[in-house]
């Protein structure tokens, strides 16, 4: 293949892939945009593999076929709920075959740019591979969920990056790949395991950067493309989250006593309002059920863990039996990872058209006749908007408490995911339904039968 036709096509797979990411910022199209960033990236791996001349190599089929089985068993068998991990322990390996693609193609003698791009790729490739192990042991409860905060931990990270800098400089790749596996590994069991989906994003934006350096390293523009769009669009991610979370990054990573659940270390944040456990008001659920036109439910992390997905689109099938109308509200948050929700009902066919986002849905909660919130705690905390110094201190959430009637089918009273008692459970507009929410659901459609 000549170099103008590598190019050529080159640009073509890393278009592919930037119109797969474009389509999968809609709903409708996600599934289109998925597919087509595949084709992207399956061209752009064929072109490495004709410039590099692989082809005939039995070590490179052997190897594409235990990758390709393995791929689709794992994507095939892993559960919504184990998403976040499958992803973590992906970006590992793509950390991984950066870092090995830089080692194998090193060329020691005197230093040069690609040399130290090398090393880079090396340092960012094997960090990543331990963090996301050390992320997705975390999220598979195979490694202690809290956070664990080592004595004089920040010291520890800091001299690992130190010696780390310096075993670049000194061109020592052994010392540095050990170095940069501990480093990854020590940076990432500091975070919570609540904590954990965003620090995935980071690592796959670290995945992209360093197949993009070692792309520089090689002299390969394909892969430096490949990996820059993988790197930015993870960083994205990663503020998109932070900011729907209202919390710094560097909070996330950093700080000694996150709040959230996963983080053994955290302080009980200061409650602003610390409600004991609500009495259901003695109002007729059934009557209010029934007579509900207007009804809007309001999923969360509790449903993921429920799976009672299905049961939500049957009882939402009811009310439309009746004659309700029936819309969901998606905070951007809900759930453990982005899109959980949406990728939930999708799976149960909900159709789009009724996935609401917390801007669009916010005002119509003070008018609606009924809210049914499954599993959704921080999401639906009013003390967001009050509680200064708690997690979720100005974090914009979904107006339940405006409701004239909120039915919440949540295990129990006590805070969510950020520690933060919610008031929601103590007003005399709340109906508790309490325990596993597809038990409620069941329940609440037997009322409607
Ligand atoms: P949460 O605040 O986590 O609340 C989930 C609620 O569901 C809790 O009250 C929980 O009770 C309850 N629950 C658990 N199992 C249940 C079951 N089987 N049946 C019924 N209820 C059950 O959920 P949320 O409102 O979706 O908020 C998400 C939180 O995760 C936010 O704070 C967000 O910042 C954080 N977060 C989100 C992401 C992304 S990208 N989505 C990433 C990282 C963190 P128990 O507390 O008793 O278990």
């Amino acid at each position: 293949m000549t170099e103008k036709m590598y190019f050529t096509l080159g640009v073509v797979a890393v278009l592919i892939v930037l119109a797969g990411i474009v389509l999968m910022s809609r709903v409708r199209s996600a599934r289109a945009g998925n597919a087509l960033g595949a084709v992207g990236l399956a061209l752009a791996v064929v072109l490495m593999l004709l410039k590099q001349q692989l082809l005939s190599s039995g070590a490179l089929w052997t190897a594409l076929v235990v990758g390709l089985l393995l791929g689709a068993w794992l994507a095939a068998r892993v559960s919504m709920l184990a998403m976040p991990q499958m992803v973590a322990l992906l970006n590992g390996l793509g950390g991984l075959a950066s870092a090995l693609v830089a080692y194998s193609t090193r060329k020691p003698g005197e230093a040069s740019f690609e040399e130290y791009a090398g090393l880079l790729a090396l340092a960012i490739g094997m960090m990543t591979f331990s963090g996301s192990m050390a992320a997705a042991g975390k999220l598979a409860r195979l490694l202690p969920q809290r956070q664990v905060v080592l004595p004089g931990h920040s010291v520890i990270s800091s001299g690992l990056l130190l010696l780390l800098l310096l075993s670049i400089v000194w061109r020592q790749p052994e010392a540095l790949a050990i170095l940069a596996l501990l480093f990854g590994w020590v940076f990432a069991i500091r975070v919570g395991g609540a904590d954990m989906p965003i620090t995935i994003s980071l690592l796959n934006s670290t995945s992209g950067v360093a197949g993009g350096v070692a792309g520089i390293a090689i002299g390969d523009p394909v892969l430096t493309c490949i990996g820059a769009v993988v790197g930015a669009s993870g960083l994205l991610l990663t503020q998109i989250m932070c900011r729907a979370m209202n919390r710094s990054l560097l909070n996330i990573l950093f700080s000694k006593g996150a709040a959230a659940k996963g983080s053994a270390n955290s302080a009980p944040p200061a409650p602003a309002e610390a409600p004991a456990a609500a009495e259901a008001p003695a109002a007729d659920l059934p009557a209010i059920l029934r007579s509900a036109r207007d009804v809007i439910i309001v999923p969360g992390y509790g449903m993921a863990l429920a799976q009672a997905q299905s049961a939500v689109k049957t009882l939402a099938d009811r009310f439309a039996e009746l004659g309700a109308k029936v819309r969901y509200a998606i905070h951007p948050v809900a759930g453990r990872m982005p899109g959980h929700m949406n990728v939930l009902l999708c799976e149960v066919d909900v159709p789009y058209e009724q996935l609401y986002e917390l801007d669009d849905i916010n005002p119509d909660f003070a008018t609606c006749d009924l809210v049914l919130v499954i599993g959704a705690n921080d999401t639906i905390n009013p003390a967001a908007n009050t509680a200064e110094g708690t997690p979720i201190y100005g974090m914009p959430v979904l107006a339940v408490a405006e409701a004239k009637w909120t039915v919440v089918c949540n295990l129990d009273t006590g805070p969510g995911y950020a520690g933060v008692p919610n008031a929601i459970y103590n007003s005399p507009k709340t109906i508790l339904r309490l325990g596993d929410a597809k038990e409620s659901l069941a329940q609440l459609l037997q009322m409607l039968s």
